[in-house]
């Protein structure tokens, strides 16, 4: 057995990933499936198509590479997180469209918790923010919206999961979800590690339900023969950004990685006990692995490299993503102005879904690539808000944050992020830390690898950004960007 296979169940496209003993991509495939957008704010996937696209990849890259399903290890699932799917337990047929976690629709659900006073108790129990982007006011509306749920869910007759969940049950027939899927459902106590009864009973969620809790790394079950030709075990789970934290080997406090994807997502490593974060940043389980829980702080920002987008959908002053280096570079700085692309409010640490996006310091000489050069450092200034929040929640010294994603390929934006935050920024050899985290996950649950000092030796740095701008500099920057958020929430308040 050589080889470990790594499904990567994201928000756009379902990959595959064979991963080697040195934990080098040996193989991959991916594949993109529909988005539904039925009314503003509302975002769904059809649950089939996660799994068969699913499916298909990892098929696919076994096929592709050769590689047959008896050398392949165990199987380790990274997952978009929050997603909400019910489905029937006899049939396993999907009751209605999976709700992603981008959706909107409860946000007023979330509005009527907090005035009446429930968002204290939430933040304690589960560490996140009383917000619409996590499971369960998404599972209470399909309980309240899908004619007969309610009744054949106290009955028994069907299942909730996250996607992670959804997998396992077409993969190997069991239901079950793990502790850092869990942690991102708003039902589930991180100092526990069980499901809450007072937030099942605040969310009108039946026990009956929920998937057991299994840890991130052990052997669930193995896949029915009829889909690889022979069992392969399903050895790890994890959220895809604890995945990506795993893979970036930040396994000591302090650590940071940030993946630059759609959104980014930073998160710390904030040791064996649950924090609490001061700053608005979200307290999460990042995994199980041996008995030992680890925990991490976690701050997102919604528009990362969909910034991008926007100049190349929205405005089209680029024709590709990859070309907006070029053009910010073609201008020496951003000539005065600022971009807060607030487009879909601000996440952590302002959870503002008023604000709205904003450019100041237009002058008539500001030109396309101002703009593209505002839009880049955006979503380092994001970025370094994040840090902020979390040096203070932390009270420990980050000496470096590890880079990976989409946008972790743009040497100017790391560059700026490095002089943004004052310290490295890392970007590593392997960057499909998430698959890698999932694959990492599994092998230690089957013995392919021995340790996490094992697999922490492995991470190799392919480029160090260091910073070569002064604190004053920081500083100054930094007090702009702030006043440019203020204008971007004061726009559009209630
Ligand atoms: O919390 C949402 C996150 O898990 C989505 O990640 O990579 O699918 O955009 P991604």
């Amino acid at each position: 057995m050589h080889t470990i296979l790594a499904l990567d169940q994201g928000t756009t496209s379902s990959r595959a990933i064979l991963f080697d003993r040195q934990g080098r991509v040996l193989a991959t495939a991916q594949q993109e499936y529909p988005q539904h957008f039925p009314q503003p704010g509302w975002v769904e996937h059809d649950a089939r198509d996660i799994w068969t696209t699913q499916l298909a990849c990892a098929r696919r890259v076994l096929a592709e590479s050769g590689v047959d399903a008896a050398q392949v290890a165990a199987i380790g699932i990274a997952n978009q997180r929050e997603t909400t799917l019910v489905w029937d337990r006899r049939s396993g047929a999907p009751l209605t469209r999976a709700i992603v976690w981008q959706d909107r629709r409860t946000a007023e659900t979330c509005d009527a918790l907090r005035a009446a006073g429930k968002a204290d108790l939430i933040g304690r129990k589960t560490g996140l923010e009383l917000d619409a982007y996590f499971s369960a006011t998404k599972l209470q509306w399909i309980l309240d919206h899908v004619p007969d749920a309610r009744r054949r869910a106290e009955r028994g007759e069907l299942a909730f999961g996250t996607v992670d969940s959804w997998l396992v049950y077409r993969l190997c027939g069991r239901h079950v979800t793990d502790v850092s899927n869990a942690s991102r459902t708003m039902l589930f106590d991180i100092h526990t590690l069980g499901w809450d009864r007072e937030l099942l009973d605040l969310f009108g969620v039946p026990a009956a339900l929920l998937p057991e809790i299994v840890p991130s790394a052990g052997v669930v079950g193995h896949t029915h023969d009829a889909l690889f030709g022979r069992a392969i075990p399903i050895a790890g789970i994890a959220g895809d950004q604890q995945a990506a934290t795993f893979g970036q080997a930040c396994h000591r406090q302090g650590m940071v990685k940030n993946t630059y994807g759609t959104g980014c997502f930073m998160l710390m490593h904030a040791g064996d006990e649950a924090p609490r974060s001061r700053h608005r940043l979200l307290a999460t389980v990042g995994w199980n692995v041996g008995g030992r829980t680890d925990y991490l702080l976690e701050g997102s920002v919604f528009m990362g490299g969909a910034t991008v987008q926007w100049l190349r959908d929205g405005l089209g002053i680029i024709e590709r993503s990859g070309d907006v280096e070029a053009l910010a570079l073609s201008v020496p700085d951003n000539g005065g102005v600022m971009l807060v692309p607030a487009f879909v409010g601000l996440g952590a640490p302002h959870w503002d879904p008023y604000a709205r996006g904003t450019i100041v310091g237009m002058t008539r000489g500001t030109t396309a690539a101002h703009i593209a050069r505002a839009a880049l450092e955006a979503i380092a200034y994001q970025s370094a808000e994040l840090l902020a929040a979390m040096q203070k929640d932390a009270a420990c010294a980050v000496h470096e944050v590890r880079a990976d994603g989409g946008a972790a390929n743009n040497d100017l934006l790391m560059q700026f992020q490095a002089d943004l935050l004052g310290v490295p920024v890392v970007r590593p050899r392997v960057t499909e830390t998430t698959a890698l985290g999932a694959a990492y996950l599994a092998g230690l649950a089957v013995g392919f690898w021995q340790s996490v000092a094992e697999i922490e030796a492995q991470w190799q740095v392919a480029r160090r950004f260091a910073p070569q701008r002064s604190a004053a500099w920081r500083e100054e920057t930094m007090a702009r960007w702030v006043r440019a958020v203020a204008h971007a929430r004061a726009w559009a308040q209630p």
